[in-house]
């Protein structure tokens, strides 16, 4: 089948031929273990930011594999695992050598993780080539499933759905006031803002203007704040996660634009350990997701009560999708006629659906879940803060 994409940067395809290049240097890209490997556990690939912006994330999203690896006895499909990790840090420059490192290297039958967009889009070609599963844990991309590859799958969500459900909400809370949007400037920052515009406008919303903010570089919002300010905009729409989103929330309260314009955002903005850190200066932001610990269903309450009895804190949706990468990977395991990249690869389409703490979810037809996204309010409880469920915003 022919993929359609629009074309990668050229610093992306160097460092996808850098890392094509020194894995063909004395060892094959394919994902084929010998049969003295095979004899062995079988070796998958984790591949998350351990250092950077979005370390917090990454540390979920071990944290979520792991512990479905510990609840089913160390073994996916039955077979024992050797999870080998790897550190995507911050952008492509290190996560596409980060990710092809657990083929070429460490021989993994398939790779979950990826939480950065600009990364997941240069790593893309080499699974596909290599013949060797990628289960995107994190990074929403809108064009990264693309036609469909059977190496390429998500139990994420795509930066379009996520910030698209949340448009004609805030058009209706907002009025006649207009909004201004502001996000970093990479991939995943332009597709949320663009998502987002697309059915705000739609249901009437103004957008009183945007900015994106200097990828992993931006400690200081305050000039972007001012701008804000100036505006005229009776409220904001932003996506910020990790570090960067402790440093907006916490820096649009100290000046003083908390208490006048509300925050709306995708829920990235006050996840897990961000919104610990973010302390009061989240109360209220209103956020879009597909998760929340929050969740009141038995299945939800009983994986909350697992992670929080291994990590001695709440899950986040970080967690949860690499807990579901895990769930995919056991069942398409199982499934396979070979414990080989091709043959996993091939019956992933066949699992049927995911028994999720968000709920059970699919794949659709572009190999990304279809689910449902949630209005979430950032609440005091009891002196912690959470994100409460107002309401279902519709299925993608
Ligand atoms: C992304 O780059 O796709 C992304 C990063 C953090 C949170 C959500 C999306």
């Amino acid at each position: 089948m022919d993929i359609h994409l629009s074309p990668p940067s050229k610093t992306i395809l160097a460092i996808v031929t850098a890392s094509l290049l020194t894995a063909c240097s004395g060892s094959s890209i394919s994902g084929q273990q010998t049969p003295q490997q095979a004899a062995g556990p079988l070796a998958i690939g984790l591949v998350v930011p351990l250092s950077g912006v979005y370390a917090p994330l990454g540390e979920d999203m071990t944290n979520g594999f792991k512990l479905y690896l510990d609840q089913h006895g160390g073994r996916l499909g039955g077979k024992e695992i050797a999870l080998k990790s790897s550190d995507e840090g911050e952008g492509p420059q290190t996560g596409v050598p980060a990710a092809t490192k657990l083929v070429t290297q460490d021989k993994a039958v398939a790779v979950a993780g990826i939480v950065n967009s600009a990364t997941a889009l240069g790593a893309r070609n080499a699974f596909i080539e290599s013949k060797v599963p990628l289960v995107i844990a994190n990074a929403g991309a809108n064009d990264v499933t693309a036609g469909a590859s059977p190496y390429i799958w998500r139990t994420s969500f795509t930066n379009n759905d996520v910030a698209a459900s949340l448009g004609a909400e805030v058009a209706e809370q907002a009025g006649d006031g207009s909004v201004y949007l502001i996000a970093p400037d990479y991939a995943a920052g332009k597709e949320m803002i663009g998502g987002f515009k697309k059915t705000f406008e739609a249901a009437g919303g103004k957008v009183a203007g945007e900015s994106f903010t200097p990828f992993g570089t931006t400690k200081d919002f305050q000039p972007f704040l001012s701008t804000i300010k100036g505006s005229g905009a009776k409220a904001v729409f932003c996506f910020y996660s990790g570090a960067e989103a402790v440093g907006f929330v916490t820096q649009y309260a100290q000046f003083g634009l908390a208490d006048d314009l509300p925050l709306y955002a995708t829920g990235f903005l006050t996840e897990g350990s961000v919104l610990k850190a973010q302390g009061g200066a989240a109360t209220g932001a209103q956020t879009s997701l597909h998760y929340s610990d929050q969740i009141d269903t038995p299945r939800n309450k009983e994986f909350v009560a697992a992670y929080q009895a291994a990590y001695n804190e709440p899950p986040t949706v970080f967690a949860v999708q690499a807990y579901d990468a895990a769930a995919v990977l056991d069942k398409a395991i199982a499934k396979a006629a070979a414990p080989t990249g091709e043959a996993i690869a091939k019956v992933i389409g066949e699992i049927g659906p995911i028994d999720s703490p968000r709920g059970q979810w699919s794949f659709d037809a572009d190999h990304d879940p279809t689910q449902p996204y949630y209005l979430r309010k950032v609440e005091d409880r009891a002196g912690t803060l959470v994100n409460v469920v107002v309401k279902k915003l519709g299925q993608d």
